[in-house]
């Protein structure tokens, strides 16, 4: 059968995250890096009325969990390929389907969904072959909401050291607009995850928000 594409080295990456799944949950590191941007895709589903939801490299499925609480919809899913992070995920909802699934080969049927989202996750992607599978199972007019860090502060330059560089990309916002929109969506909204009173070049991340075309 024939793979999708894969980020170099994002088995290794898998690997890392089997082993990461239990400190992931620490309420200190998921109050100031994570919760944020998990509040921003949050209003943007509300304000879109999705019914049909997946969470892209879910982790250990706070975001898919709180929107399955929180908004009610038809259907959450929660999509990871590490098995070490959907095991916790598992134990925090039976409302989210859990799949292990990789971003570029999600495994729905054509436009089968109303909204795509993702948090801190994309830059492990095959970006242009995820961006293509999620146009695939979006229903046209279908919500797109991607959160990751900017590169082009320093603080997340420390993050992204040169070596590793094969293990995750984080594209800068004007190379992120372009990537979507060649994916066959129009940017509607882009701007930084407010985290008062946290500056934004400390946490550097940008929501993305598109529409499938
Ligand atoms: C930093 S965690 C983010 C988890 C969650 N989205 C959050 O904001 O808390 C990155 C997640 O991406 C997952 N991941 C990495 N490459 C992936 C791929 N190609 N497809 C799906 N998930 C992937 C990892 O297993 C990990 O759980």
């Amino acid at each position: 059968m024939q793979q999708a594409p894969a980020r170099a080295f994002n088995r290794l990456v898998t690997l890392g995250w089997n082993r990461a799944a239990r400190l992931y949950n620490t309420p200190i590191l998921q109050r100031l890096a994570y919760r944020p941007p998990q509040d921003e895709i949050i209003a943007q589903l509300a304000l879109n009325r999705a019914q049909r939801i997946v969470d892209v490299g879910c982790g250990t499925g706070i975001l898919a969990a709180r929107i399955a609480a929180d908004l009610t919809p038809e259907a959450v899913y929660g999509c990871d390929v590490s098995a070490g992070m959907l095991q916790q995920a598992i134990s925090r909802s039976d409302r989210v389907e859990w799949r292990r699934r990789r971003a570029e080969d999600l495994g729905f049927p054509d436009a089968a969904v109303d909204a795509v989202v993702s948090t801190h996750a994309f830059h492990f992607f095959d970006h242009q072959a995820a961006l293509a599978e999620f146009h695939r199972i979006l229903v046209p007019g279908g919500l797109l909401a991607i959160v990751l860090n900017n590169p082009s502060s320093r603080f997340a330059r420390a993050f992204q050291p040169t070596p590793i560089q094969g293990l995750a990309y984080f594209p800068p916002p004007s190379e992120m607009r372009a990537l979507v929109e060649a994916a066959g969506f129009t940017i509607t909204e882009q701007r930084p995850v407010q985290r008062h009173p946290i500056p934004p070049t400390l946490v550097p991340d940008v929501v993305t928000v598109a529409r499938r075309d």
